[in-house]
C-alpha cells in the first residue's frame, strides 16, 4: 500500500449518474425533507422526469459571484492536480486542458471554455444545481450537453466532497470531449439511456460509465494513462490506481463492466483498459444491448446473467495486470456491503 487514503465521510468523486440509484442525494431518496428541500432551492419538481426537460435544470453559472476564495481553491486544486498528472494522464487529455485554456489561477467561465470547446466537437458544458435523474441526464448528454456543478470544494477540505463540484465535473469530464472518438462515445451513451430506461437496466449503463467515463484507463505506448474523469479529478486515487500494486488492470470488455457491481465510497480493486477512445466508442455503438439487456433481467426465457464483484478476476478476463489487492482486502467485507449498484 503506498497511498494512505486521506480521512472524509466520503471519498471523492461521487458519480452524479451513481448517485442517483444510491439515493444519497434528498432529492431523490425517501428523505423526510424531500419536500422541503425542494421548495427551499426553488428547483422545479422533477422528481418524476418522463415530462420534465433538463432545460428547467439547467443555470447560470454566476462566474461573477466565485469569490477569492472560491478561485484559490481552484487553484490549490489544479495546481496539485496537474504535479501528479503529468506523467500518468493520457495525452489527449492534458492537450485538452491547454487548449480549453484551463489555467491555475482561475475558475473557468463556462461561456469562454464552450467557445473552444463547440470549436472542437460541438458540446458544452451547462450548469446544473444538485444531482440530475437518468433520463434528463442521457438527454443532455445526447444533445452534447455535459452537466456540471458550479460550486467548488472549501480549501480547508480538498478531498471532501458531498456532491460532484465544478473540479471534478470541469476540470475532469470537460477536456476529453474535445477528442471526437470520446465525445461520440458519450453521445452514444446519452442515446442508449432510452433504451435502458425502457429495459430497466439503466444500473447496467451506470455501470459502463463507471468503469469508463469515471475510472477508464487506456494503453499508450508508453504504459497506461487515465483517461476517467473520478481519475484525472482525484489526486489520491490517479496515483492509487497506476502506481500501488493493489488493484487489477483488466482490458475493456463493455458487458463485463456493465455486469460488474460498484462502490463508491473507496479506491477501486479493478480498473479497465481501453485500447483507445476509437475502440470504446466502436464497441458501444456496434454493440447490440436489447439482448443483453433481456440476460441481466431474465427476461423471455434467457437465463439471467452473472453479476460480479468488483474485487474478483473471471476466467474469461484479459488480465493485464493482476493486483495484490492489499488495499483492498483488509477491508473487502465492508466494502461488499457497500455495493452501490
Ligand atoms: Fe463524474
Amino acid at each position: 500500500m503506498l497511498f494512505k487514503k486521506p480521512h472524509r465521510k466520503h471519498r471523492q468523486p461521487h458519480l452524479r449518474i451513481c448517485l442517483l440509484f444510491t439515493g444519497q442525494n434528498p432529492l431523490y431518496c425517501n428523505h423526510p425533507d424531500k419536500y422541503a428541500i425542494i421548495k427551499s432551492r426553488r428547483r422545479r419538481m422533477v422528481a418524476d422526469t418522463k415530462q420534465a426537460s433538463y432545460v428547467h435544470l439547467t443555470i447560470d453559472q454566476g462566474w461573477k459571484n466565485y469569490t477569492p476564495d472560491h478561485h484559490e481553491s481552484w487553484n490549490m486544486l489544479y495546481d496539485r492536480q496537474m504535479g501528479i498528472l503529468e506523467p500518468r494522464a493520457c495525452p489527449e487529455y492534458l492537450q485538452a486542458v491547454q487548449d480549453l485554456g484551463f489555467t491555475a489561477d482561475k475558475i473557468p467561465d463556462f461561456h469562454e471554455v464552450n467557445e473552444r470547446l463547440r470549436a472542437f466537437t460541438g458540446w458544452e458544458v451547462v450548469a446544473t444545481e444538485g444531482l440530475i435523474k437518468a433520463k434528463p441526464f442521457f438527454d443532455m448528454l445526447a444533445d452534447r450537453k455535459f452537466p456540471s456543478g458550479y460550486f467548488i470544494r472549501d480549501k480547508n477540505q480538498l478531498d471532501y466532497l458531498e456532491e460532484p463540484d465544478i473540479f471534478h465535473d470541469l476540470f475532469g469530464h470537460i477536456p476529453l470531449l474535445t477528442n471526437q472518438a470520446y465525445a461520440n462515445y458519450m453521445y452514444e451513451y446519452g442515446k442508449g439511456g432510452a433504451r435502458a430506461l425502457e429495459y430497466k437496466t439503466t444500473k447496467n449503463l451506470a455501470r459502463l460509465n463507471w468503469w469508463t467515463i469515471e475510472f477508464g484507463l487506456i494503453q499508450k505506448p508508453d504504459g497506461l494513462k487515465l483517461y476517467g474523469a473520478g481519475l484525472c479529478s482525484s489526486y489520491g486515487e490517479a496515483q492509487y490506481c497506476l502506481d500501488d500494486p493493489s488493484a487489477h488492470h483488466i482490458k475493456f470488455d463493455l458487458e463485463r463492466c456493465m455486469r460488474t457491481k460498484v462502490y463508491i465510497n473507496d479506491f477501486q480493486p479493478c480498473y479497465f483498459v481501453i485500447d483507445s477512445f476509437e475502440d470504446l466508442f466502436e464497441q458501444a455503438v456496434n454493440t447490440d444491448f436489447s439482448p443483453m439487456y433481456k440476460s441481466f433481467k431474465g427476461m423471455e426465457g434467457i437465463e439471467q446473467a452473472t453479476e460480479y464483484l468488483p474485487f474478483d478476476l473471471v476466467p474469461q478476463d484479459n488480465v493485464i495486470r493482476k493486483g495484490t489487492q492489499e488495499y483492498i482486502d483488509p477491508k473487502r467485507e465492508f466494502l461488499e456491503d457497500s455495493i452501490s449498484i
